[in-house]
């Protein structure tokens, strides 16, 4: 089988990783950067950028691939898996219409009002910046600003977070419109959730859902949950597939919403088969929806798909066959902490081109699993570009020592200019929001 894989990221490397441990495939990849990983592993690539959809459509016809995965959004936004279904590709990934559920964010709120799924924000979209007032007046500015479009995670502004008070709030929405941010010169100005985030990534075929363990990841760049929002810093999962914060309860609500957001997509004509990932707020008053995306989560993708036990390919074969009912998943019981390398001055200004010295084998050697993502290889070096670098994940039974683990594999990473959010999976930090949580039920 021969197997495609668009993206050259972590996520896709992790992708990669998976397809490979599957018997008699073959596996091809086009990346917009070389990406040592998935060099390593590919019987051929293309280094070509993921949205340029003629030229993908066209390798993936000169390789006769079989089944095509597409790690991240941009592509799928510009139809690629409706121009691969034309060539009579499969594509185990939704259609640019089931995509829409995170490529516009106006039109996944109004679906979920639409057929009433639970855990909606209050939310309302302007172009105009005194309408908007209004809006945020009435909320008192407990708010959420977002582009309707996509961002890379990086356009959402938070009261409190980046911004306090009325004025703030307008000087962004002014921001947005006027200089068309995600696309559009409009803006969905949302509730604020106040809680603890968690994400629930699930394969889907459309009718039928296959959950994976939680996972929390971290937006903020600096430790404790400072700075810019970024694509994610790290992440980490618990061996029993919840969170230490998040119950079986909380949990089933989410897959709950998911269920609700499928039947939903159904009804409106546009089944969604493929990986899907719910972002959600565990707040005092349930679980709320921050984002859906039509995709694996960046980095959670390298904290549940190592752990997965069942043969991934005929898992996507399963979402593509609409027969995932009748599939059981088997996951590793393990904690996983996932941190991620980035260049210094990522998430305001990256120095792209530094060098980075990786050791594989110790990393490998302590228990730990390297996924590279937006580096570039040249001769046999390894340099920076200007988004994140690599990630290390540490897997053991508990927590902590899947986080010493993580930790002890990133000291033979090396450079001159990276950056590690050190506080991600560690006790402290996973203290804070228990105790976070607890303070917001209590109250
Ligand atoms: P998004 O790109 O939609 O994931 O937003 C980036 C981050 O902003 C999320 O991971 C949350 O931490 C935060 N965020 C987004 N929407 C909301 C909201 N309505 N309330 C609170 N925080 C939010
Ligand atoms: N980790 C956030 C995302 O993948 O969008």
């Amino acid at each position: 089988m021969n197997v495609l894989v668009v993206g050259g990221g972590a996520r896709e490397h992790v992708i990669c990783d998976a397809v490979t441990q599957s018997k008699n495939v073959q596996l091809y990849s086009v990346m917009k950067n070389l990406n040592p990983g998935i060099e390593k592993m590919a019987v051929d690539y293309l280094l070509e950028k993921e949205t340029n959809i003629n030229r993908v459509v066209e390798y993936a016809k000169k390789k006769n691939i079989d089944l095509a995965l597409i790690g991240p959004e941009a592509p799928l936004e510009l139809g690629l898996v409706n121009a691969l279904q034309k060539q009579g590709i499969k594509a185990c990934a939704p259609t640019k219409e089931a995509a829409r559920i995170e490529t516009d964010k106006e039109w996944m709120r109004n679906l979920l009002k639409k057929y009433n799924v639970s855990g909606q924000l209050k939310y309302r979209s302007f172009t105009n910046v005194t309408k908007a007032r209004r809006f945020i007046e009435e909320l008192n500015a407990n708010i959420a600003l977002k582009p309707i479009g996509l961002t890379g995670g990086k356009g959402v502004r938070v009261a409190g977070d980046h911004f306090n008070g009325v004025d703030e709030a307008i000087s962004y929405v002014k921001e947005v419109i006027n200089n068309k941010i995600g696309g559009a010169a409009k803006i969905l100005i949302e509730e604020k959730a106040i809680g603890e985030e968690f994400t629930l990534q699930a394969f889907s075929d459309g009718s039928t859902l296959i959950t994976l363990p939680a996972v929390q990841d971290h937006k903020r760049l600096l430790p404790g949950d400072r700075g810019a929002n970024t694509g994610g810093m790290g992440s980490y999962s618990c061996s029993n597939g919840l969170l230490p914060f998040l119950s079986q309860s909380d949990y089933d609500e989410g897959v709950d919403i998911l269920q609700q957001i499928l039947r939903a997509l159904k009804e409106e004509g546009c089944k969604y088969i493929g990986p899907i990932y719910g972002q959600f707020m565990l707040t005092s008053k349930g679980v709320k929806i921050i984002e859906i995306n039509a995709r694996f989560g960046d980095p959670e993708n390298m904290n549940v798909l190592p752990l997965l036990e069942t043969d991934f390919v005929e898992l996507c074969t399963a979402m593509l066959n609409e027969s995932l009912g009748n599939k059981k998943i088997r996951f590793k019981e393990k904690s996983t902490v996932c941190k991620y390398v980035v260049p210094e001055g990522y998430g305001v200004k990256s120095m792209v081109g530094e060098k980075i010295y990786v050791d594989e084998k110790s990393v490998i050697d302590v228990g730990a699993k390297l996924f590279y993502a937006s580096v570039d290889k040249k001769n046999n070096d390894i340099f920076t570009s200007s988004s994140r670098s690599l990630a290390v994940v540490g897997i053991a039974d508990e927590l902590e020592n899947a986080e010493k683990i993580c930790e002890k594999a990133l000291t033979y990473v090396k450079g001159d200019h990276i950056f590690i959010r050190h506080d991600i999976g560690t006790k402290d930090l996973i203290e804070k929001r228990i105790n976070h949580m607890n303070e917001l039920r209590e109250s």
